[in-house]
Order: structure tokens, then C-alpha cells, then sequence
């Protein structure tokens, strides 16, 4: 956990919650579902792994303060213990952060000029002194599994700009779904802070995503096994 982010407070990293879905509480959607959604999940997807209908009208951008009303409804739907406003504010107003938003037309609104669009997942990043950390990261519930979360990372890593950043994050080591998505981005297992959330008691997993571990070693990234 970064200097200056207090223990509880921060997305990935951030204590007193589970996500939903690592509660039994959501199961993933058939994919007889998705379809019906309208948004087929077919094999033809993009570099992202997204869907190609959905790439078609995804648009991924700067998350601003007027979008906080939209981030908290979803924040509320995936977690029970969701960030506070004030905590996104405060991510906002990093001036190394970066933050985005997915959004895609509201259904059945006019398609441009000024077309209505609907927020459907956002990523929150801080950078502390060489290192990115990615604090928040949650795409909506009838927008999950279709590689928005993907689609997102691969947007962070394009506004880094630097084949040789380095990442990391914290994450419940119940919440396997974020752990795949997470490993299958080229992040790795570097240690556990143990007992991290403080509504269970849970560990957290420390993951890093580095040149070595893309290339199948922690050979730099820090503190392994002590994180
Ligand atoms: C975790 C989360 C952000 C993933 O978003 P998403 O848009 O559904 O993820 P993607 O569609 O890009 O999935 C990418 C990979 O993640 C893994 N994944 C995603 N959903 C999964 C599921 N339900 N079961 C297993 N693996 C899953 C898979 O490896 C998947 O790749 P694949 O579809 O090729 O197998 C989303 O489930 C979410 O918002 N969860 C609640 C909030 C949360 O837990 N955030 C992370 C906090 S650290």
C-alpha cells in the first residue's frame, strides 16, 4: 500500500469489502445471457479480447467529476462496501493519476451529434513515485465478462506509454475472478499482506505487473514474498 493511502481506504487495495460475485452472491451470466443482451460474445474479439459489437460503440475516456454519480451507482451495485464519493474525488484529483471511463450509447437514445451515453466500467490509477497502482477497477453487471475490465487495463497501459512500467495492486484472495483477469494481463503473485480487510479479516493478494513478470519471473519486482 502506497505512503499516504490509509489502510481501508483505496479501490484494489481497499478494505472493508467483497466483491459481490466473491460473495455468492452473483454467478456469471450464461452466455446464452450475454447474447440475449444483445452484445454476443464471439471468438471474434480484439486485441483486448473484447467483443467486436461492443468495441464498435465502447468509447474509453478521461473519468471527470460529472461522472461520479453514474461510478457510484455501479460502485454500489459490485461491492457491498463501496469507495465514498469523497474517495473518488480525492483519486480525481491526483495530478499523476490516471482515471477512465467506459462508456457505450444509452439504447433506443439518437445516435449523434451529443448521443446519450451510459457509463459502464472505469479504472482509478495513482502513480507513487516510479510505481502505477491501480486502486479501483469494476465494470457493471450486465457488462461483465465481455473484456471491458481488458479494454480498460489496455488503455492505462497505452496512456503510460512505457514498455518497462511497472504495476501493482491489491486484491482479495477470494476474489478469483479479478486474480484471472489480473494473471491473464500478465500480472503475478508477489506476496499477501496478511488480514488487509478489515471487514473479515481477509489477506490480500499483492500482485505486479513488470517486464519480468510478463516474461514469467518476479525477478524485479520488490519485497517478494514480504510485500
Ligand atoms: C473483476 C471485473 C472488473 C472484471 O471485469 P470484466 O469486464 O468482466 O473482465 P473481462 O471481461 O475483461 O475479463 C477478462 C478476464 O478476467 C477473467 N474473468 C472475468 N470474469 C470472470 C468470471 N466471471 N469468472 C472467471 N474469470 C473471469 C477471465 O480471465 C477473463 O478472460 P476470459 O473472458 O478470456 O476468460 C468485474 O468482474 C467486476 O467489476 N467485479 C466487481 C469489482 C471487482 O472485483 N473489482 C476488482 C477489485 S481488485
Amino acid at each position: 500500500m502506497p505512503a499516504g493511502i490509509a489502510r481501508g481506504a483505496g479501490g484494489c487495495a481497499r478494505g472493508g469489502r467483497a466483491p459481490v460475485h466473491a460473495r455468492g452472491r452473483r454467478r456469471a451470466r450464461p452466455r446464452a445471457a450475454r447474447r440475449s443482451a444483445g452484445i454476443a460474445r464471439v471468438s471474434e474479439t480484439s486485441p483486448a479480447g473484447l467483443d467486436s459489437a461492443l468495441e464498435a460503440q465502447l468509447e474509453v475516456r478521461t473519468l471527470q467529476y460529472p461522472d461520479l454519480p453514474e461510478v457510484l451507482a455501479i460502485e454500489r451495485r459490485v461491492f457491498p462496501t463501496p469507495w465514498s464519493l469523497a474517495m473518488f474525488v480525492l483519486e480525481l484529483s491526483k495530478q499523476t493519476g490516471i482515471c477512465l471511463a467506459a462508456t457505450e450509447p444509452v439504447e433506443g437514445a439518437p445516435r449523434e451529434p451529443g448521443e446519450a451515453r451510459r457509463l459502464v466500467g472505469y479504472l482509478i490509477c495513482s502513480r507513487y513515485d516510479t510505481v502505477w497502482h491501480i486502486m479501483n477497477v469494476a465494470v457493471d453487471t450486465d457488462r461483465q465478462r465481455m473484456g471491458l475490465a481488458s479494454r480498460l487495463l489496455q488503455e492505462l497501459y497505452a496512456r503510460v506509454g512505457d514498455d518497462g512500467a511497472r504495476y501493482t495492486l491489491e486484491v482479495r484472495c477470494s476474489n478469483t475472478v479479478a486474480i484471472h483477469l489480473y494473471e491473464r494481463e500478465g500480472f503475478r503473485a508477489a506476496g499477501t499482506r496478511r488480514r488487509y480487510y478489515q471487514d473479515n479479516g481477509e489477506d490480500a493478494l499483492v500482485m505486479w505487473r513488470t517486464p519480468a513478470t510478463r516474461a514469467g519471473s518476479l525477478e524485479d519486482v520488490p519485497n517478494v514474498g514480504g510485500q
